[in-house]
């Protein structure tokens, strides 16, 4: 390898990622809360309008996207350079008015610029130019990022909205909350672990071919559940999406921590093993919940699940057909 990468400078990438993976779950459970602030405070807020709350959880679904895919890239650079990329995130901060979720947007993305100036810096030293356009790039999507929030910070706090405790809401009580909140941190796990492992699986596609067939064809299984993967993790954010609003809506808080924790492995019939292993675990805690709703009578929470249940079974038969 052309570059001396040192543990130090593994672990500062590493730093970058876990920043990426906080905001992205940041800004996509803000982006689901959104839809219940608008509707709890819009009628009694004449300082914002629907317009406001709309732009801001549009951009807020954008940035969660594109922060994923910043996780990825400097994941990808890391195992490059013959690191291991962190499966851990720093905590999210959500909050609970549109002018929190800006504040906290500001100081995420302030951070993530001071980090990346000191990488872009460490990465020229050592002469990792890859590494270095990698983290220019993202240092230009920050700034814009960091401006959007700049632009809602100065808005007056919306006053909170009292809920009025009807009687329908009665199911939806605190155990029930901490159910749905596993599906929560079981999508985050999968989300993160997948990225993972999507981009470790490109690694593995590059470095080694086994068979002349898989050399002339430049295609081998580490290139096809590198594939899979990519396209199972956008499923997951959709789940992510879903759950967390409804979450949201109910009146709850979604939890930002992942459960369990992401787990890689080294090989692509590894991945597999453990993606097939999720998937099994996530369709049964969500026959769970659809058993749980069905009994309180949330059929709207029921229906939710039982439509994510069968992208889950899809994902655990695509999984399985790779795994002899
Ligand atoms: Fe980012
Ligand atoms: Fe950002
Ligand atoms: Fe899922
Ligand atoms: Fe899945």
């Amino acid at each position: 390898m052309a570059v001396k990468v040192t543990f130090e400078y593994l672990t500062l990438l590493n730093q970058a990622v876990s920043r990426e993976i906080q905001v992205s779950i940041q800004y996509m459970l803000q982006h689901t809360k959104m839809e219940k602030l608008i509707r709890k405070v819009v009628p009694e807020n004449i300082l914002l309008d629907k317009t406001t709350y709309e732009a801001m959880g549009k951009f807020l679904k954008e940035f969660a996207i594109q922060e994923m895919k910043h996780a990825a890239d400097i994941m990808e650079r890391i195992y490059y350079l013959g690191g291991e990329a962190t499966t851990k995130g720093n905590l999210p901060m959500i909050g609970n008015t549109l002018s929190e979720f800006a504040r906290n947007g500001v100081r995420a993305e302030e951070e993530a610029l001071v980090l990346y100036r000191q990488i872009i810096e460490a990465a020229g030293s050592i002469g990792d130019w890859e590494t270095r356009e990698t983290f220019e790039k993202i240092y230009s999507a920050e700034e814009m990022h960091l401006f959007k929030f700049q632009e809602y910070t100065e808005m007056n706090d919306e006053p909170e909205g009292k809920g009025v405790e009807s009687e329908w809401r009665l199911i939806f009580t605190d155990d029930y909350f901490t159910l749905l909140n596993k599906a929560v941190a079981a999508e985050i796990s999968a989300i993160i672990q997948y990225t993972n492992q999507h981009e470790k699986a490109n690694l593995l596609n590059m470095r080694r071919k086994d068979t002349a067939l898989e050399v002339i064809t430049e295609n081998n299984k580490a290139k096809t559940v590198s594939e899979l993967l990519k396209k199972t993790f956008m499923v997951e954010m959709e789940h992510l999406e879903k759950i967390s609003e409804r979450i949201y809506l109910l009146e709850g808080e979604a939890t930002v921590v992942p459960d369990p924790l992401p787990k890689i492995g080294e090989t692509a019939d590894e991945f597999l093993r453990l993606d097939h292993k999720a998937e099994n675990d996530a369709i049964v805690l969500y026959r769970g919940i659809i058993a749980e709703a069905l009994k309180r009578g949330d059929t709207t929470t029921r229906h939710m699940f039982e439509g994510i249940v069968i992208q889950e079974e899809e994902h655990y038969w695509s999984f399985d057909d790779y795994l002899r």
